[in-house]
Order: structure tokens, then sequence, then C-alpha cells
């Protein structure tokens, strides 16, 4: 059963190393998800220390999925918009461990963040995500609608060019939709 919850920014610092392994591991993985190999543990510190402050600033909501007490899954919303974006949040960085996939943590993941952010009034998400990968399915699996494709957008951690794929769900219209 996947667990999922909200980390404050003073959890967030303290379970860090946590966060740096499932992001070092999804790298490792081949995943494009903002950084070049090789990539481990202490290359994810700087970047989780950013996520900690950006957390205790109130721009970012940190969701993370466990395991028996540890953490294997994580996503974020950036909330820290323009003032003319009020309704919106872009989600980011949805990472869960290798071997802890296939069992609904990014599910639950996606779920939790869709619910925090249709509590807080964010009812336009965006995202981009790997052309091809995984994680592209997943978001047509859970109702996001496609946007389109921009090629050589990013590189994979190995340097090869990749494309993106934007993404929207508008839980406003979802949640009409399903009354
Ligand atoms: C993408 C990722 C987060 C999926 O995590 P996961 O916990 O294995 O996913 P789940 O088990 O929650 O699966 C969610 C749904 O996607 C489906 N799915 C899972 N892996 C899949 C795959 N490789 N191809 C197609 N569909 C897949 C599942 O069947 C499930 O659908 P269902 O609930 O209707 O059966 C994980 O593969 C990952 O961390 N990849 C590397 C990082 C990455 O690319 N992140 C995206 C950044 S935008």
């Amino acid at each position: 059963m996947a667990m999922v919850r909200l980390l404050d920014a003073r959890e967030t610092e303290a379970r860090v190393g946590e966060l740096c392994t499932v992001l070092a591991d999804c790298v490792a993985g081949g995943a494009s998800v903002g950084f070049m190999a090789p990539y481990g543990p202490t290359e994810a510190l700087p970047f989780w220390q950013g996520v900690a402050q950006a957390v205790a600033q109130e721009a970012v909501l940190l969701f993370v999925a466990e395991e028996e007490g540890r953490i294997v899954g994580t996503v974020q919303l950036g909330i820290a918009l323009p003032p003319n974006q009020p309704h919106r949040a872009d989600l980011k960085k949805l990472l869960v461990l290798e071997a802890a996939r296939g069992r609904g943590h990014a599910r639950a993941l996606m779920a939790a963040a869709e619910t925090e952010a249709a509590r807080r009034g964010r009812f336009v998400l965006v995202l981009d995500t790997a052309t091809g990968s995984p994680a592209e399915a997943i978001y047509e699996r859970l109702g996001w609608q496609r946007v389109g494709i921009i090629p050589d957008y990013a590189l994979y951690p190995d340097g090869r060019y990749c494309a993106t794929t934007l993404f929207y769900k508008n839980l406003g219209t979802v949640a009409t939709a399903a009354a």
C-alpha cells in the first residue's frame, strides 16, 4: 500500500539523504530529470538543499512516498508563480526508486499532488517529461492532456538529445466533467 505525505521544511532537511538516493538512482537509470552522469547522492545534495529552502519559503510543496519509513518516491508542486497565475502550479520531479517501481507509488504521489493543488485552488497544472519515457505513458493514464513535443529540448544523462512532451491538467474541468 503506497503511503504519501507532505514534508515540511524541517523534515525535508532531515531527510535530504534519502531524497538524494532516490534522485541519484533515477539519473543512474537514465532518466532525463535535469542532471548529467555521473551523478551520485553527494552530487544531489545541493539540489535537495535548494528544495528544502523552497519548501521553507512556501514556493514548493514536497510530497514523498514511503515504504517501512523510508522514502522511495517523491514529487513536487511549484507554486511560486507570477501574480497573474494564482490558480496554477508546476508539477516537477516525479521520481521513484527503481527497486520500488510498479507498486503504485507514482500514481499515489500524483493523486496526492492533485488533491492538494485542488484544495489550494491551483486547478491548472503543467508538467514536461522526456518523450518516450515510462512517465509519459503514466501521465496520459492519469488523465493529463498532451500539448505537444519539443525536439532536442534537453539531454539524457549520457549526453544524447532528448525531446520533451508538455502536458497539462485542468482539475476544474475534470471536476466539472465528473459532476
Ligand atoms: C515514472 C515513474 C515515476 C513511475 O513510478 P512507479 O511507481 O513505477 O509508477 P506506478 O507503479 O504508480 O504506475 C502508475 C501507472 O503507470 C503504469 N506504468 C508504470 N510503469 C510503466 C511503464 N514503464 N510503461 C507504461 N506504463 C507504466 C502502471 O501500470 C500504472 O498504471 P495503473 O495504475 O493504471 O495500473 C518511475 O518509472 C520513475 O521514477 N522513472 C524515472 C524518473 C522519471 O522519468 N520521472 C519523470 C520525470 S517528469
